[in-house]
């Protein structure tokens, strides 16, 4: 039998998505234990140092370069899938940084049980999102810190979140642009987590838009497939030349599908992914065939 999965992404450039928002603002500025977050400098043979603000003078993170953040989503730790998969295509590039933001015993996977009714998963979900601007303060601590230490200027950082990871990339750019007066290069946001962050539930400084970094390119998947094919796509798209076609979306509807599904041939198509040209404006939209071997 010949079996072919037909799944689709839409991968969007939010700045059609930019709209005033009101504040709602009632993330609590939470404390955290100084093991809540851990930043894992990886090397190229896959192993890593932790580092930290203090610790940067003295660790391994090379000067004035590209500088790779990987934030895994809820559930999340250091040894989840799109941490692993995004790091370890990373870890291939020369000259760069690549630092991999574990949140573990915040991102609920230690309270997370299969047995838990919506509600709980619920409750269990808003719990996590209430650290996320505590999360994204560290970030923003350790950035300023390979600043001023390892002169890596602000548009040499490139956020690369999935998911509710998507979301701290986002607190990471507002605050970094609030302080710096300047912003990241990039923020990559795989699916962002959308529950909690819909427009009329959280300012635009606490959601992925535009103007948290130089260029904001944002994977969305649509509903007949996985959310993690976001990052699967990102994936498949460091190591193939995977294209993603124009399409018009409603732009008062973040979560709507362009028009042209399983249109995939077209007259200006782009490269997506992280090796996407970063003058790329618009909306844009991938079909993809999944045969096997492709996808790991
Ligand atoms: C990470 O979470 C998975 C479950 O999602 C678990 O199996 C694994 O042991 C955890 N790893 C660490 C290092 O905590
Ligand atoms: C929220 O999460 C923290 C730690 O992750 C946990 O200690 C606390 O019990 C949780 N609260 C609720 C209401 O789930
Ligand atoms: C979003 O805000 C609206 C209006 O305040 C509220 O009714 C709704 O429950 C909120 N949704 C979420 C997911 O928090
Ligand atoms: C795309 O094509 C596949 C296979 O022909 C079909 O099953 C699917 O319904 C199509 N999707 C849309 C949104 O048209
Ligand atoms: C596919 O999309 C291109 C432009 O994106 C359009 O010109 C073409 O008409 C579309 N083809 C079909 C069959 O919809
Ligand atoms: C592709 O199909 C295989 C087999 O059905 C499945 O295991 C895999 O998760 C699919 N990959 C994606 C990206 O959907």
């Amino acid at each position: 039998m010949l079996y072919l999965q037909y799944n689709t992404l839409t991968l969007l450039l939010l700045w059609l998505f930019v709209s005033s928002t009101y504040a709602n603002d009632e993330f609590a500025r939470t404390r955290l234990n100084p093991t809540d977050v851990t930043f894992l400098l990886y090397s190229r043979d896959n192993s890593y140092t932790e580092v930290s603000p203090e610790s940067v003078d003295a660790s391994l993170v090379e000067k004035g370069v590209k500088t790779y953040f990987v934030i895994d989503g809820l559930y999340s730790n250091r040894t989840t899938l799109m941490a692993k998969t995004v790091t370890d295509d990373l870890i291939t590039l020369p000259n760069c940084n690549v630092i991999m933001v574990d949140w573990a015993p915040l991102s609920g996977y230690l309270a997370f049980r299969p047995s838990m009714n919506d509600l709980e998963l619920r409750g269990l979900y808003n719990n996590v999102t209430t650290y996320v601007p505590a999360i994204a303060q560290k970030i923003v601590n350790l950035i300023e810190s390979l600043k001023t230490k390892k002169s890596i200027p602000l548009s040499q950082v490139h956020v690369i979140g999935f998911s509710l990871g998507a979301q701290i990339g986002a607190v990471v750019g507002s605050e970094i642009r609030k302080k710096d007066k300047e912003e990241v290069g990039r923020i990559s946001g795989l699916d962002p987590a959308s529950f909690n962050y819909q427009e009329e539930n959280v300012t635009a400084d606490n959601r992925l838009d535009v103007t948290d970094a130089a260029f904001v390119d944002i994977y969305h998947t649509n509903r007949l497939c996985d959310h993690r094919f976001s990052w699967k796509i990102w994936n498949l798209a460091f190591k193939n030349d995977i294209k993603g076609c124009p399409c018009k979306v409603e732009a008062s509807e973040s979560d709507s599908i362009c028009t042209n599904l399983n249109n995939t041939s077209c007259t200006s198509p782009v490269r997506i992914g992280m090796f996407m040209s970063t003058k790329t404006v618009g909306n844009f939209f991938v079909g993809y065939k999944n045969t096997t071997g492709l996808v790991a």
